[in-house]
């Protein structure tokens, strides 16, 4: 059990202490760091169990699943998008801010569906295909789950719902100007056109996450409105018939946290509802924790957390809109937990780790990568090796030519970067793995090291270098962006020869930073070498360990998770030159120790 669900427990005695037996608490965000866009459900056929799904855009593993009994304790169980045969295409996509968007996660008839879009926003918006909608099935939530199936829609976010024949209407957030609707098979994607508009919205921009619920004889659309920052709000409007026509609720939106600018909790919105089976109701959406400044200034606000999940309980009474709670770190109140909450109500199936369960890794000899590991795109898989023979209790690294920023600082066209790593779960933690380079790294550019990484456009790594020469290269501002691809879209493997003189180990403490909204102009490259010290370790400064000395520091608005979040993790690479697979390297002993989990902003 983490550092963080011990306090959500302990937080529980003061209350009860004095004597409030009804309030129950729940702390947020209950899925820290990236975890952007929730969708989840109760599923009483499964043992009374909740289900979230997450966006992953270009990260794979993609479309993790937690599972909770308790709505506190969230184990990871499965991620339905596990093997790279299942979306090869994942591996090309251009733009950084593409990939896998908004899942919806539904259970019916004794199937798990998983919907989503993998979308390339490098395609014009005319072209459909800018929007490849999929569907995920599985009958075991803690198992693998089946190859996608595509269909053709339009837009984004697409949500399934079921109508009294077992037809699935599948909704879906088109060219941001509104809800529209279709029947969709979901074994077989074939989709009984045209899509019927159902609702546009209350005049907020990008509507976009709908889902559709029915209750009291009504059905009722959910949105979210205003875009995904500091505008972001939760719409709904109610119709008593399936196709309309709806109508707005008077008091929208039902949720946001625009203009309040007290709360930490900010761009609340991208909900989805579900009841549990003492029929309360709740909302999982997203939030990110920014504090008041954000909504002055979301392309220049701190918040390296990212986009995460919260949860709020919500009344919904009879023939009515439902009431949303505002969204904050501690919600206390009457509302009633489904059940006591505690680390042994968590499901014992699913090969994952409660999810912000620190890390101690030690990749033994016929052990897994976890499923937690992430890597940007689709891995290469042979780049990575548990124990192989003579380097027991090691991940092997094999490394690849491109760095984490590639060549475009977008796009790697199917070509593999070298890096594992897991989520930033904690406001405050600890990284440290150990890299052996001195056998590994022979020639001028090779380079191994960790880093913590939002996308090749927002990175920084701290890593071990040889270089022969430590002249800073011309990196200006916007580079990245103006590289093209070569024709064959790939870079000649360098024949470049050995410069003279031995190359030499470097500390190099390097990394890309945009402050605004991908604006070209504003990137920020930052390069520092020094030469390596005998013995050393990294790590994060203001943790008093007095064996650190603070070698550089990041700005975290430099790391602006746009729609996603950062992760941290080890690399290699050889800088562009020798080919792929340029030397092989161990790292070993990989842990990650959440230290504090901020939620609310400081006052002084
Ligand atoms: C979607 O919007 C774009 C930009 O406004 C427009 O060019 C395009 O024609 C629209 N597509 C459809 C299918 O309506
Ligand atoms: C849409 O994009 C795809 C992929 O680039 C391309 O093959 C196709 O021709 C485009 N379709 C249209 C109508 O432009
Ligand atoms: C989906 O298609 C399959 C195969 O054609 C069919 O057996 C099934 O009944 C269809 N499902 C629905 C809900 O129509
Ligand atoms: C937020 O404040 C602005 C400016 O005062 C106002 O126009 C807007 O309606 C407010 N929005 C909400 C959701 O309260
Ligand atoms: C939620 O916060 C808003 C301010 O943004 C406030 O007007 C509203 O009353 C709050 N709702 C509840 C239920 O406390
Ligand atoms: C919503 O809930 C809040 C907090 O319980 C309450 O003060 C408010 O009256 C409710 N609003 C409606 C419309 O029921
Ligand atoms: C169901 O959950 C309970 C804890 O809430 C656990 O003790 C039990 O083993 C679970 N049963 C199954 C079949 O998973
Ligand atoms: C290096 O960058 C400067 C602009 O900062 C530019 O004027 C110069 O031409 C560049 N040199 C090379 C070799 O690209
Ligand atoms: C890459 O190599 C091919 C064939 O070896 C050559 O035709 C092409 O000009 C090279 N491209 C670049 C950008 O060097
Ligand atoms: C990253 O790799 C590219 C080639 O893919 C190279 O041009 C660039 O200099 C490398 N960055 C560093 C810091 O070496």
């Amino acid at each position: 059990m983490s550092d963080m669900q011990l306090r959500q427990l302990t937080s529980l005695f003061p209350l009860l202490a004095i004597g409030l037996a009804q309030q129950s608490t729940i702390t947020n965000p209950i899925l820290p760091g990236f975890h952007p866009d929730p969708s989840c459900i109760y599923v009483p056929e499964w043992n009374n169990t909740f289900f979230c799904t997450t966006s992953t855009f270009n990260w794979f593993p993609g479309l993790p699943v937690y599972a909770s009994r308790d709505l506190l304790h969230w184990k990871h169980v499965s991620n339905a998008l596990s093997r790279p045969e299942q979306l090869p295409y994942l591996g090309y996509i251009n733009r950084g801010q593409s990939g896998i968007y908004a899942p919806t996660l539904r259970y019916h008839d004794g199937v798990f569906t998983i919907i989503t879009t993998l979308a390339n926003q490098a395609l014009p918006r005319e072209n459909l295909t800018r929007w490849d909608n999929i569907i995920f099935n599985t009958k075991d939530p803690y198992g693998e789950w089946d190859d996608p199936i595509h269909y053709y829609g339009p837009g984004i976010d697409p949500s399934p719902f079921w109508d009294e024949n077992g037809v699935a209407w599948v909704t879906s957030t088109f060219n941001s100007s509104g809800v529209v609707h279709a029947p969709v098979n979901l074994t077989t994607g074939e989709v009984t056109l045209p899509f019927k508009w159902l609702w546009i919205g209350t005049g907020g921009a990008a509507p976009e996450a709908a889902h559709v619920y029915k209750k009291d004889d009504w059905y009722y659309v959910l949105l979210a409105e205003g875009g995904t920052r500091e505008k972001h709000m939760v719409t709904m409007a109610r119709s008593r018939s399936l196709h309309g026509p709806y109508e707005g609720s008077p008091d929208n939106p039902l949720l946001t946290a625009y203009n309040n600018t007290e709360s930490y909790f900010q761009a609340v919105g991208h909900v989805d509802l579900f009841q549990d089976g003492k029929g309360q109701w709740w909302a999982a959406g997203l939030t990110v924790r920014a504090g008041g400044e954000y909504a002055k200034d979301p392309y220049h606000a701190n918040f390296p957390m990212g986009h995460e999940t919260f949860l709020v309980p919500v009344e919904w009474p009879e023939g009515e809109f439902p009431n949303f709670t505002n969204v904050s770190g501690t919600i206390s109140g009457d509302f009633h937990l489904p059940q006591p909450s505690g680390p042994e109500t968590v499901p014992e199936q699913g090969p994952g780790q409660l999810v912000d369960a620190d890390d101690e890794v030690d990749f033994e000899p016929g052990s897994q990568i976890p499923p937690h590991f992430l890597h940007w795109r689709i891995p290469h898989t042979d780049n990575y090796k548990v124990s192989p023979e003579g380097h027991e209790n090691t991940l092997a690294l094999r490394s690849s030519m491109l760095n984490l920023t590639g060549y475009d600082g977008d796009s790697t066209l199917g070509r593999g970067q070298t890096f594992i790593s897991r989520r930033q779960s904690h406001s405050l933690f600890k990284f440290n793995v150990e890299v052996d380079w001195k056998d590994s790294l022979v020639r001028d550019s090779e380079e191994l090291g960790i880093a913590i990484m939002q996308d090749q456009s927002q990175h920084f790594d701290i890593g071990i270098v040889l270089l022969s020469s430590t002249e800073p290269k011309n990196q200006t501002s916007g580079i990245i962006w103006q590289i093209p691809p070569t024709e064959s879209g790939y870079i000649n493997e360098t024949t470049s020869l050995e410069p003279n003189g031995p190359p030499k180990p470097y500390i190099r403490f390097g990394g890309i930073g945009i402050t605004g909204f991908r604006r070209p102009e504003q990137t920020i490259w930052v390069e520092e070498v020094t030469e390596l010290p005998k013995d050393f370790s990294a790590g994060p400064a203001g943790t008093k360990d007095e064996e650190l000395r603070v070698f550089w520091y990041t700005r975290g608005d430099l790391l602006v998770p746009i729609y996603s979040g950062t992760t941290v993790g080890a690399y290699a690479t050889s800088n562009g030159r020798y080919g792929e697979g340029a030397f092989e390297t161990y790292i070993s002993k990989w842990r990650y120790i959440g230290i504090e989990q901020v939620i609310e902003e400081s006052k002084q």
